[in-house]
């Protein structure tokens, strides 16, 4: 009888941002196990993500975190075959802890390390859904800290070929939800109350960055949306707090529609320009269901149509089974790290 192959179970490890996370993932696409410590109560009363207070809550939950993935998966460590960390974009404080414990844990178990790239694992994400999309591929990664558009042509080398000069779609989506006084992340915020708002109450800028940029801009429509709550000058009072909560809604309905139609019109774009067959699309935003339906619409209207491949809504947000499940990839490229293994702010 044919001896059934191994499978290759990568540990991964999370930390870049505000949730602590690991999971095993089997061959890159069987997950045994993803658990996530978020953060988000932390960090509420502030708006965003404090670089202190992550690093700390990272601190205390990374090892109770790995322990549960371990176990939730069933396996022991010797059925672990690799580590895999992101070890870059992200905060430095915060990815230090991950990289330290991948590092550690390396090094006790005698098993390989392997570095991650934060994005190209959001990247990864989508690609659970189908693992050989047909290719060229655009992919479109739109986060809490970087909003980017890739050529995905070779799996473990997407190829970048724009990405936002001041701030991420995400970030846009928390500042707003700041402005408005809703709950944070601001993103899901926003799109609960958008659903009671007419998108087209008010024109917020599209700033598409002169023709054939692949590149975005989310701050102008931001201060736009500041503008119009606290007056032009920004000496008049906050009206959010008079406002009814239709006109909350009109403005969320239409800075959403408004970063929307740049994320389509853009990966439109880019799909042109590199003869796209297929979409791929990850990150915490790619959760908004209005941005899923509109890419859908656009794939769908395309001649030819071109496939769309989003990440699952649980794995849009932060995690490590985006992380494992890259491992694993790189883990048969043979694409190992050492211990000299540092975070990297950038990447
Ligand atoms: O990928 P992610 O978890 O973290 C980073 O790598 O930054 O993304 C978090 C971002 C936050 O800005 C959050 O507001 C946004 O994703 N987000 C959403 C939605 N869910 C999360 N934005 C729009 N609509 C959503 N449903
Ligand atoms: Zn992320």
């Amino acid at each position: 009888m044919k001896e059934k192959r191994k499978l290759i179970n990568i540990l991964g490890i999370e930390t870049s941002c505000d949730e602590t996370a690991a999971a095993i993932v089997a061959d890159g696409k069987v997950v045994k196990s993803s658990i996530i410590a978020s953060q988000d109560k932390l960090h509420e009363k502030y708006g965003g993500v404090v670089p202190e207070i992550a690093s700390r809550a990272h601190i205390e939950k990374i090892y109770p975190v790995i322990s549960k993935a371990i176990e939730r998966a069933g396996v022991n460590k010797e059925d672990i075959d690799a580590i895999a960390v992101a070890n870059q974009p992200g905060l430095t404080v915060a990815l230090i802890v991950g990289v330290t414990a991948a590092k550690t844990l390396s090094f006790a178990w005698g098993k390989p390390l392997i570095a991650i790239n934060h994005l190209h694992a959001h990247l990864q994400s989508a690609i659970l859904v189908e693992a050989n999309p047909q290719l060229p591929a655009v992919a479109l990664i739109v986060s809490g800290g970087h909003t980017c558009l890739y050529d995905y042509h070779r799996p473990l080398e997407p190829e970048l070929l724009g990405s936002t000069i001041d701030d991420a779609a995400g970030e846009a989506f928390d500042k707003v939800a700041g402005i408005l006084k809703l709950s944070y992340p601001g993103g899901p915020a926003i799109e609960e109350i958008a659903k009671k708002g007419n998108p087209d109450a008010i024109r917020f800028p599209r700033s598409m960055l002169g023709e054939g940029s692949l590149d975005f801009s989310f701050s102008g429509i931001k201060t736009a949306v500041l503008y119009y709550c606290h007056g032009q000058d920004m000496k008049g009072e906050n009206k959010v707090d008079s406002m009814s909560k239709q006109e909350i809604a009109d403005i969320a309905a239409s800075f959403q529609s408004a970063v929307i139609d740049v994320l389509v019109k853009k990966t439109e774009l880019a799909a042109e320009k590199i003869g796209a067959k297929t979409i791929l699309v990850g990150g915490g935003v790619a959760a908004n269901t209005e941005l899923r339906n509109r890419l859908e619409q656009m794939c769908g209207s395309a001649d030819p149509p071109k496939k769309l491949l989003v990440a699952p809504k649980r794995y849009c947000t932060d995690n490590a089974v985006m992380v494992a499940s890259l491992g694993y990839y790189k883990f048969k490229a043979g694409l190992f790290a050492d211990l000299t293994l540092e975070p990297q702010a950038s990447g």
